[in-house]
């Protein structure tokens, strides 16, 4: 399918970035502040600050790309079905954020529908053309434009080329309900005699820049949601690594097995 009146990546990629840092300037700004929670479940907090996040972000892309419809962690607006779409996590990251752990970012993805069923990265149908991930902590920003070299603070940046387990960090993310906790266990269990170390950050949009950057070989979550792994997984990719995913039950679910491009079969996922 052609898209009538196309976007210009660069400029959705600049308009990205602007969100993403004043976003992050308002996360690093109250990091310690007393947090308003929203909603507290078992393995989960949201706060009145992922929600500011949220609306900071998509009042800077509608002022920039007004037509753009917005799928954002906290909630959606415009038609979703659209030819294009934001994918937005306005704080990944929020358990840690809360508890004062400054491991937490901003991930922001356009997609667009593919021209053909087998362009599509997801399954209905949209392939992410940019994506923007900034750790205000570390003031570190991840970018990717479909087709070009992922950038870390504007360079370069490549997966790692380690290929023997025995040498590599893997990230292994645990998601909130129990099914996926029960279902990841065991295989936490057994990988974590066979890696050099397992690594749980909290924030999985940095799991996959970790691994586009070499710092991680691999990061595996089940459970995993749309907005989390969005911009990560284009930005994975340009940087030479393999992204893989599909999805599974639940809205905007997924299993993932992110690695650097050399590891898929060895870590043996369970199905
Ligand atoms: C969560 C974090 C966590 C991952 C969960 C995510 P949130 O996102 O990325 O590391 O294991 O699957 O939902 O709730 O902090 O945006
Ligand atoms: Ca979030």
């Amino acid at each position: 399918m052609r898209i009538k009146n196309p976007i210009n990546p660069a400029a959705a990629l600049k308009a990205s970035i602007t969100a993403a840092r004043a976003a992050g300037a308002l996360i690093r700004r109250n990091f310690h502040t007393v947090k308003r929670t929203k909603q507290v479940t078992r393995h989960d907090i949201k706060l009145e600050l992922d929600v500011r996040s949220q609306k900071l972000i998509e009042k800077a892309l509608y002022s920039a790309f007004p037509s753009i419809s917005f799928l954002g962690e906290e909630s959606a607006t415009g038609d979703l079905g659209a030819p294009y779409r934001w994918v937005v996590d306005p704080i990944d990251g929020t358990v840690n954020y809360t508890y004062g752990i400054p491991h937490a970012c901003v991930s922001i993805a356009l997609q667009g529908r593919a021209p053909t069923p087998k362009a599509a990265d997801y399954e209905d149908g949209y392939q992410t053309l940019v994506g923007v991930i900034y750790d205000p902590f570390c003031d570190e920003l991840w970018t990717a434009l479909r087709g070009q070299p992922a950038r870390l603070n504007g360079r370069i940046t490549r997966v790692s080329s380690r290929r023997q387990l025995n040498d590599c960090i893997i990230s292994i993310g645990f998601a909130k309900t129990p099914e996926h906790l029960a279902q990841t266990l065991p295989y936490f269990n057994q990988m974590v005699r066979r890696v050099r170390k397992i690594r749980m950050m909290g924030a999985a949009a940095l799991g996959l820049t970790y691994v586009a950057s070499g710092r991680f070989d691999a990061y595996i979550e089940r459970g995993i949601r749309l907005w989390d792994i969005a911009a990560g997984g284009l930005i994975l990719e340009s940087a030479g690594g393999e992204f893989w995913h599909k999805a599974i039950a639940g809205e905007y679910t997924y299993r993932m097995i992110a690695t650097n491009g050399r590891l898929r079969r060895q870590l043996a996922v369970p199905d």
